[in-house]
């Protein structure tokens, strides 16, 4: 049976530590902003930038919303982009993806000064990932980071298994366990022996997007079970990518959906838009 790893403490953990330093800024004269952008009228986006927006107020973070309409125009977009850049109050620039089809998500990204980048997008920040040189870590992988930290567990000479390939999760995700110095597979669509593999590993970090996609027969005995997936069942209910309830017997550590990564990665989002506002100040420690 496996140990449940808590994201709700561990993020709660995280946001006190942002909160005490965001009051220590205030002391000095320092406020801290993040401007949260959302295009249109995804529901599930919706209910992720109240998230983030709720976040804030726990940790003191100001933010500043900027909800536009479905038809909004790239170049619109672009608009309040530079604006945001070039705002003194803002620290982190959130633009909630996925945008609307007709606005090309990299041209936006590209527009977000690298040094107000809170989710780690930009190509800028990515190849400084990739080199090991970062002020921002991407906030999903960052937060899995953490909660395997916060479980004891040792990454170095480990054989961990990614499964998806995204820019947001898998590509990032394999990077930062690779700084720890664990060996590396990342996994995807096309991958054919996937079973064979996962069973072998000794971390799996599932970022599919398809409900209780990896099974108890996927999973070597005692491994430890990351789920980054949020999948919405026909009856409305939230599972992971990973068939809990099979996964748990087998498994040695596991994380649960809801309440695993996801408190992380806005957890993390707090962090960096702290780093951020700490960096523009020249405050060091
Ligand atoms: N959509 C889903 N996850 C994320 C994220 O981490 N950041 C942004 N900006 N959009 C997302």
């Amino acid at each position: 049976m496996a140990e449940i790893i808590n994201g709700k403490e561990v993020a709660a953990r995280v946001k006190a530590e942002v909160r005490n330093e965001v009051l220590r800024l205030k002391e000095k004269g320092i406020d801290t902003g993040l401007a949260v952008v959302i295009v249109g009228n995804d529901p599930a986006s919706r209910v992720y930038v109240n998230s983030k927006k709720k976040a804030c107020e726990e940790v003191g973070i100001n933010s500043y919303e900027y909800a536009l309409p479905e038809e909004t125009t790239q170049d619109e977009l672009l608009k309040l982009v530079g604006e945001l850049n070039a705002d003194e109050r803002v620290d982190g620039i959130l633009v909630q993806l996925p945008l609307p089809k007709h606005i090309d998500e990299n041209a936006i990204i590209n527009a977000i000064s690298p040094q107000k980048d809170v989710d780690a997008f930009h190509p800028f920040n990515v190849g400084r990932i990739m080199i090991g040189e970062y002020n921002f870590l991407p906030c999903t992988p960052a937060g899995v980071m953490e909660l395997i930290k916060s479980a004891g567990i040792e990454l170095s000479g480990k054989d961990c298994v990614v499964i998806g390939r995204s820019n947001i999760v898998g590509k990032p995700m394999a990077m930062l366990l690779l700084h720890k110095n664990a060996t590396v597979t990342i996994c995807h669509s096309k991958t054919r022996n996937l079973k064979e593999i996962c069973s072998k590993a000794d971390v799996v970090v599932a970022a599919v997007g398809r409900a209780n996609f990896v099974t108890a027969d996927m999973v070597k005995d005692g491994a430890v079970v990351i789920d980054v997936g949020i999948n919405r069942l026909p009856d409305g209910k939230l599972c992971g990518d990973v068939d809990f309830e099979g996964v748990k017997e087998k498994a040695g550590y596991i994380t649960p959906v809801p309440g695993g990564v996801g408190p992380m990665t806005i957890a993390m989002l707090m962090k960096n838009t702290l780093a951020s506002s700490k960096l523009k100040a020249g405050i060091k420690d």
